[in-house]
């Protein structure tokens, strides 16, 4: 990880400010289906649906922390963000954001399925 203050690397990690990688979920190709007509689905439908499978899998192999990559849009960070995620300040050649959560944060949300 690049340019990760010692905090957020402690925050991630769970113990050390000095870890250089942590077990993480990545979330990929989040999106609602453009060819239903007014489809009602919702970011937090398809996250809590998300989080009820990525509890299963941290029951058996742990994990601390989830991630996306979305792209560098102001509107959708802030979309994720109310969802309780950070932007994670790492150099990347792409135009992609890197943003995270804690899983013990989300399984906190009440609408959330555990
Ligand atoms: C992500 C998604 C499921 C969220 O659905 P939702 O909860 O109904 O929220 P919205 O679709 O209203 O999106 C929220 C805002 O983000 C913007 N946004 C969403 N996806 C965007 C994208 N790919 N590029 C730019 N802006 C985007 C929307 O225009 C909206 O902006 P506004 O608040 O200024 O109107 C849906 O926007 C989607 O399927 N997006 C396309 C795929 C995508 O970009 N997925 C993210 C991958 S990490």
């Amino acid at each position: 990880m690049n340019k990760v203050s010692k905090t957020q690397i402690q925050k991630l990690d769970g113990f050390s400010k000095k870890a250089t990688n942590v077990k993480a979920y990545l979330i990929g190709q989040i999106g609602k289906n453009s060819q239903i007509p007014n489809n009602s689905i919702k970011l937090d439908t398809i996250l809590n649906e998300i989080y009820s499978v990525i509890a299963q899998a941290q029951a058996l192999i742990g994990g601390r922390v989830i991630i996306l990559e979305c792209e560098n849009n102001q509107s959708l960070i802030s979309l994720y963000e109310k969802h309780g995620y950070k932007l994670l300040d790492i150099t990347d050649e792409t135009n992609l954001k890197t943003m995270y959560v804690a899983v013990a944060d989300v399984q906190q949300l009440p609408n959330a399925k555990s």
